[in-house]
């Protein structure tokens, strides 16, 4: 029987304390490899390696900040011994109209996601041209990539430039057997994103109805994909932006629906709602 097996691999997961990148951690350790997951908040850290056991690592880092990325990769190598991939998943998000983002607000997600990736895939990049090793940058996505998304301005915009980075590095260093893949999901309720993106219940069973399966993504399925590209199983499969999301992409960007249910006021002040109850929350 073909499995999936990543014994031997060191993989970092950014934002690997919680939801997505947690489950993606939890599979790497199961199908044999050493993970280091990192975050802002040590204490959620902390807790995840210790729930998923041994083979997961805690660190510390805010992927927005240049030495912060650099310190915790040496650490990774030092403690671990190597890198063989990095999985680029923290990211912050917010609903909200575009005409009342402040200029802090849109940098507060692009730092994250756009110049995050960057970071993390920059260092990884010449750790391994330097070493002479392959290596493999899995980035995360959204499936509004190509067509914009209302109400998540600086998430789109974010997350279209980690789709072009992916791209770009792909074809740049496939010389050095550096793979460089993207995973786009569709919806998978995890705290982080439902606090954030989901206004209310109503909402949220309107969104539901709408998708063509009628479900949700499970985040062991997007652990099972991660796990697949990562694996030695897949030595050809670079620059590619894959869906996994129940065809949802294809009735149109993810939060363009709520421009249709509900006029502008409405919204604006459930959006509001959101930003008090997500306040301090990071
Ligand atoms: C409008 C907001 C806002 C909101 C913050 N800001 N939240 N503006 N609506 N809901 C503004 C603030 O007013 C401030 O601007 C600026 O952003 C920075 O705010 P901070 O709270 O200081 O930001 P920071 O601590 O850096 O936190 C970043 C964050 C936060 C993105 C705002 O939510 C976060 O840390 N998120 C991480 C987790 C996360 O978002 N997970 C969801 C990923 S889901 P001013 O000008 O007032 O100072 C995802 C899925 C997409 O990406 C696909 C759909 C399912
Ligand atoms: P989540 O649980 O909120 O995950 C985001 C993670 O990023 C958190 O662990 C957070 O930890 C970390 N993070 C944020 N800023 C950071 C920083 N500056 N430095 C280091 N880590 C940072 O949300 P999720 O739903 O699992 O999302 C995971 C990924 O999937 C994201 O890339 C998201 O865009 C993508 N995605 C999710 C969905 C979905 O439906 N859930 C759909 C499409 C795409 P700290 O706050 O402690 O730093």
């Amino acid at each position: 029987m073909l499995q999936v097996d990543l014994t031997g691999k060191v993989i970092v997961v950014t934002g690997g304390g919680t939801g997505l990148g947690k489950a993606m951690a939890k599979t790497f350790a199961a199908c044999g490899a050493q993970v280091a997951i990192c975050g802002r908040r040590q204490a959620i850290i902390e807790a995840t390696a210790q729930e998923l056991g041994p083979a997961v690592h805690a660190y510390p880092c805010d992927v927005r900040e240049w030495e912060s990325v650099s310190a915790f990769l040496e650490r990774v190598v030092n403690d671990l011994g190597k890198i063989d991939a990095v999985v680029n998943n923290a990211a912050g998000n917010f609903l909200a109209a575009s005409e009342t983002l402040s200029p802090r607000a849109f940098r507060a997600v692009v730092d994250i996601v756009l110049t995050g990736t960057f970071h993390v895939s920059r260092w990884a990049g010449a750790y391994w041209i330097e070493h002479r090793r392959p290596g493999h940058i899995l980035n995360i996505v959204t499936t509004y990539t190509d067509t914009g998304c209302a109400f998540v301005l600086p998430s789109a915009a974010a997350k279209a430039g980690v789709q072009a980075l992916t791209l770009s590095l792909a074809y740049e260093w496939a010389p050095y057997h550096i793979r460089v893949n993207a995973i786009a999901p569709g919806p998978f309720p995890t705290e982080g994103a439902w606090s954030r993106l989901m206004p209310n219940a109503n909402f949220e069973e309107m969104y539901k109805n709408r998708l063509p399966t009628k479900r949700y993504g499970r985040p062991e399925e997007l652990g099972a994909l991660a796990a697949f590209l990562l694996s030695d199983l897949a030595p050809y499969l670079t620059g590619a932006v894959i869906p996994i999301d129940g065809a949802e992409r294809l009735q149109g960007a993810m939060f363009n629906y709520l421009a249709q249910v509900a006029d502008r006021e409405t919204l604006k002040a459930a959006f509001a709602a959101l930003k008090e109850a997500t306040r301090g929350s990071t």
